[in-house]
């Protein structure tokens, strides 16, 4: 396989990575706010990057003659929802930032922020056997 397909799952890996680093970063009894600011932000690029890539990937390798499961609908599915929810969050994260809203977004801010967890370690998973089960 070309090393440039290697660039999705390692960027992808990386934004996954600093997603549960910002989460870390906020649930730890001693809060480090601008730090989770910027691993946050640095995840939606990151992801962002990983999204586009992982279309480029697939492309260029379907252009080579390789092969995926099925499991590449559901890495997708999980990628698109990830996704969505992580911008939901970052424009959460922006709107406490400026203090709009505060009390109403902290909870839900919170409330998303499992859900991402779990999300991103189902992708990572999902992501993993797209890989390994590649013929
Ligand atoms: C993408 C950019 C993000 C920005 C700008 C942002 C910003 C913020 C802000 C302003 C707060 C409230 C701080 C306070 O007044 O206590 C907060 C809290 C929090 N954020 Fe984010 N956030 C972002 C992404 C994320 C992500 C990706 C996660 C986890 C997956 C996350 C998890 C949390 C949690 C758990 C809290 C609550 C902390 C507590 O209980 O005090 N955030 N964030």
């Amino acid at each position: 396989m070309a090393v440039n397909l290697l660039l999705h799952p390692i960027v992808g890996l990386l934004a996954i990575a600093l997603l549960l680093a910002a989460f870390t970063a906020k649930v730890r009894t001693r809060k480090q706010y601008v730090v989770h600011y910027a691993l946050g932000m640095s995840s939606l690029a990151l992801s962002s990057l990983a999204f586009a890539l992982g279309f480029l990937t697939f492309f260029q390798a379907a252009r080579e003659g390789v092969e995926f499961e099925e499991t590449l609908v559901f890495h997708l599915i999980a990628a698109a929802v990830l996704f969505v929810v992580l911008l939901a969050q970052a424009r959460m994260g922006l709107a406490m930032w400026r203090r709009k809203r505060h009390d109403v977004y902290l909870a839900r801010h919170r409330a998303t922020a499992r859900i991402l967890v779990v999300l991103a370690v189902l992708l990572a998973v999902l992501g993993a056997v797209t890989f390994v089960t590649i013929r």
